[in-house]
């Protein structure tokens, strides 16, 4: 199957009709999002910049846009880079779309978490990757199963959340970072480190990037100023920045306005206010979460979330029919079935923190443990 619709999606336009108990979205905290400094920007630019901030964009990016992200990714994610070598992409979605584009083939073998993020695997699956599975843990994707697969498999491409994964939470452990990239030495690997979460929580490990400059980094601004502004990127040098910043004339899909925005909040703070807010507020909500899911639904965690967005849980019944009695109850998730590579568990789900608020999380859940003991 080629084309799909994401379970995410699916359940998205259900919460759009207004439901009080949202454990679906992937967006951040409405109380976050800087609309205001957002209008600020707006003025700014355009007496800055008038015209130019409806010009066609450039292959690559903006370059101011650029510079200002190199600064960030420095402060915030331990990345040293040249400005050059950061391609500007409309979202992480259309960075990892660019990427399976460029590297995948028929066939091509992809090594990703089993469970992983369904829409970003979508693209893959769309090239014809053949998809291997690596199992998760609390500590991540299993690096010894890994190597295993990769004997069987022989060698390919990663991709991986090894930061607050989704749909799972977990992060990988310093041993198997350490370990993955010797992995990728070895036999040759090309690692995508997806990576939208770490500026979202203090004390988080340091991306693989920061570890090995040979790795494909993706980020994006959606999580911390608006994922409507459709701004991410890929760090990413060599051959490969120079086909990725070709490739990316294919479609120019990074609206100039919205690079000049994003650069405009960047380069005033904006974004690093919003991270100052994020790391206080996040880690609260999943804390809530997870205290909420040990009381009402024991033993429900198949993961323990570490940072990120996400708690994955076992249903016990089919997460599609009860996502459609939860409905009624104004509560909505993601069915994790789609999540997988190597089955598909249906009696799974996906929860966020992203926007729901935390005032809400603990009824929420309790109200979602109701409908579960009456199933
Ligand atoms: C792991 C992962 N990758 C990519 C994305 C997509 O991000 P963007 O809005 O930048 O396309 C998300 C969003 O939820 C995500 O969780």
């Amino acid at each position: 199957m080629r084309l799909y619709w994401s379970p995410v999606e699916l359940a998205s336009r259900l919460a759009r009709k207004g439901m009080r108990y949202n454990f679906a979205s992937g967006a951040p905290d409405p109380g976050l999002l800087p609309i205001d400094e957002l209008r600020r920007s707006f003025e700014r630019v355009y007496e800055e910049y008038g015209k130019a901030i409806i010009a066609y964009p450039g292959a690559g990016g903006l370059r101011e846009l650029r510079i200002e992200l190199s600064r960030y990714v420095g402060r915030t994610l331990g990345i040293n880079t040249n400005w050059r070598d950061i391609i500007i992409t409309a979202g992480a979605q259309h960075a990892i779309k660019l990427l399976s584009q460029l590297l995948m083939r028929r066939r091509t073998t992809v090594y990703v978490e089993d469970p992983t993020f369904v829409e970003t695997v979508a693209p893959m699956r769309f090239q014809g990757a053949r998809l291997i599975g690596v199992p998760v843990d609390n500590e991540g994707m299993n690096t010894h199963e890994l190597e295993k697969l990769i004997k069987k498999y022989g060698p390919g491409i990663v991709y991986a959340v090894p930061n607050c994964h989704n749909p799972t939470g977990v992060s990988l452990s310093m041993d198997r970072r350490k370990h993955l990239i010797e992995i990728a030495k070895e036999h040759g690997l090309i690692i995508i480190e997806d990576d939208p979460y770490t500026s979202l929580y203090p004390n988080t490990e340091p991306t693989l990037k920061s570890m090995s400059n040979d790795v494909i980094y993706v980020g994006t601004l959606s999580k911390v100023l608006g994922p409507g502004l459709r701004i991410g990127f890929v760090v990413v040098n060599g051959v490969l920045r120079n086909d990725l910043e070709k490739l990316e004339q294919h479609d120019f899909a990074a609206s100039t306005l919205s690079q000049y925005l994003v650069y405009d909040m960047l380069r005033r703070g904006v974004a690093n206010d919003v991270i100052k807010r994020a790391r206080e507020l996040y880690p609260r909500k999943l804390k809530e979460l997870i205290s909420a899911l040990d009381e009402y639904l024991p033993n429900a965690l198949m993961y323990r979330p570490h940072c990120g967005f996400y708690a994955f849980i076992n249903t016990r019944v089919n997460a599609w029919e009860l996502l459609r009695k939860s409905v009624r109850q104004g509560i909505v998730f993601v069915p994790g079935g789609r999540f997988f590579i190597n089955r598909r568990l249906e009696n799974t789900a996906r929860l966020s923190i992203g926007s729901i608020s935390i005032d809400l999380i603990k009824e929420g859940v309790k109200a979602l443990s109701d409908i579960i003991m009456a199933t």
